[in-house]
């Protein structure tokens, strides 16, 4: 890509600063906040739910253990910065962002890695809240035998969990070991081959390509230049802030992070892209295997729609689980696949894991009985938005036999089996 081009992308950016808003909050991958991103489920008139399946993203989070190093080192970038702005007169940082600066500190305890935060709960919380509201008919009491309740064996699928269940049953149900199915809800760990596949060097070529390439360089150059260093700052710190940023404002939605500060709304797009490719490539449509492991999941859908007793699943698990199943779904499928060298090409892409992703991120599959209708019928939500669903026709509400027979062939087990698991 030559230099024009670069600096078209990244045009704004540099031809002002402009604040910080709400508007830019919502370019940070897996760690965007759900609100910034969810829908409201419409009220399908005429029609009454009568079976419902959740598979669900666990909530707002610490960082892992192994993230936490990068983070404390923040603390003396952050006195660098200072020490650029107040000695070196260096630039273009307020008194306002400088306060943000000298105030700040990691908040996270070496003993809350990984745990959900208060306001993952209250994400989930209210979810089941608003899912109560809409379907009262399915979910104002629980019974053991009406309502298949499962988890990952992580702490924070269970805790999040716990959070949803007080939002939708006043009495909820204890969450046990009991729940616990790996099979379903945790692939790390199960199966070598797709281990393997997501981290082998096809997994990160366009991402590596992407980092090292000129539009994600001269993002780093433009944001060290904002906080005052003659050198660019490596794009690992670069990445760093960008996480900082997306953390701490999904913990403390109306507080601004100096971490946020430096970005323009064009550098987190681009950001947002390089993570987006690595999603993509290690366990999305990037990946051939994924949609081997995502069918598992499908067939438990196509199962609870009309075989099972049960008439409510509501499952918690992780990001990478959420990836297969929209692959095995087919949902955010783009024609073209988005590479290091076609940024700009894909600013409208279905893959932007933002909105598709984001923590407590949710496919929320609801069959109802209509009025005057035998069949009944199918809505997929993601987090809460109706979709149009591509392999129906493009239609919101999917006759049940139409449904199932379009996916018959993803969950077909001669198919969908984990014999490709074995290396
Ligand atoms: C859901 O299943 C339970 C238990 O099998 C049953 O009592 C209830 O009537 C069902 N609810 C609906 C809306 O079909
Ligand atoms: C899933 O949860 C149900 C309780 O809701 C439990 O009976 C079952 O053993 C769990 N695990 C699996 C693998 O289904
Ligand atoms: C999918 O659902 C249909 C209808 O309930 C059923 O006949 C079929 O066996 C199911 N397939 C799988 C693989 O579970
Ligand atoms: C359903 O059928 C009833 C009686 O046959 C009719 O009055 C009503 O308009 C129909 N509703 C729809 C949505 O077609």
């Amino acid at each position: 890509m030559n230099l024009l081009v670069v600096s078209f992308v990244l045009f704004l950016a540099s031809a002002a600063i402009a604040k910080y808003t709400q508007q830019h909050k919502s370019y940070f991958s897996t760690h965007t906040y759900y609100d910034l991103v969810r829908g409201d489920i419409p009220n399908v008139p005429e029609c009454k739910a009568e079976r419902l399946w959740l598979f669900s993203r666990h909530g707002t989070r610490y960082p892992h253990h192994h993230e936490l190093k990068a983070f404390n080192d923040l603390d003396d970038l952050r006195h660098r910065i200072i020490k650029n702005s107040e000695q070196h007169k260096r630039g273009t940082l307020s008194k306002d962002d400088l306060k943000l600066f000298k105030k700040w500190n990691l908040e996270v305890k070496k003993k809350d890695a990984g745990k959900i935060t208060k306001s993952g709960e209250k994400e989930l919380h209210h979810l089941g809240e608003r899912l109560l509201q809409h379907f009262p008919q399915l979910l104002s009491s629980y019974s053991k035998d009406g309502v298949k309740i499962n988890t990952s064996s992580k702490k924070r699928a269970k805790q999040s969990a716990k959070a949803m269940l007080s939002g939708i049953y006043g009495q909820p149900p204890e969450v046990t070991d009991s729940m616990v199915n790996d099979d379903l809800l945790l692939v790390r760990g199960q199966c070598p081959a797709w281990d393997e596949s997501t981290e082998s060097k096809e997994a990160k070529r366009e991402s590596s390509s992407f980092k090292s390439g000129e539009v994600v360089q001269e993002v780093a150059k433009q944001v060290s230049d904002r906080l005052g260093f003659k050198d660019s700052l490596s794009v690992d710190t670069v990445e760093t802030m960008y996480k900082m940023c997306g953390y701490e404002q999904a913990w403390h939605h109306k507080h601004t992070s100096p971490w946020c500060i430096p970005f323009s709304k064009d550098h987190l797009k681009v950001l947002e892209y390089l993570e987006d490719l690595k999603k993509y490539y290690k366990g999305a449509y990037g990946n051939p295997l994924s949609g081997k492991l995502g069918c598992r999941i499908v067939a438990d859908l196509n199962d609870s729609l009309k075989q099972a007793q049960r008439n409510v699943s509501l499952y918690f698990s992780h990001d990478e689980e959420m990836r297969v199943l929209l692959v095995g779904l087919g949902i955010a499928e783009d024609q073209k696949r988005p590479t290091a060298a076609n940024y700009a090409a894909m600013d409208s892409r279905q893959w932007r894991t933002s909105k598709l992703i984001p923590f407590s991120a949710n496919i929320l599959a609801v069959s109802y009985r209509c009025q005057n209708e035998s069949d009944s019928k199918v809505g997929i939500f993601l987090n809460e938005h109706l979709l149009k669903l591509g392999k129906c026709q493009g239609q919101e509400l999917c006759p049940l036999e139409q449904f199932l027979q379009a996916y018959s062939s993803t969950v077909d087990p001669s198919i969908c089996n984990m014999d490709f698991c074995t290396l």
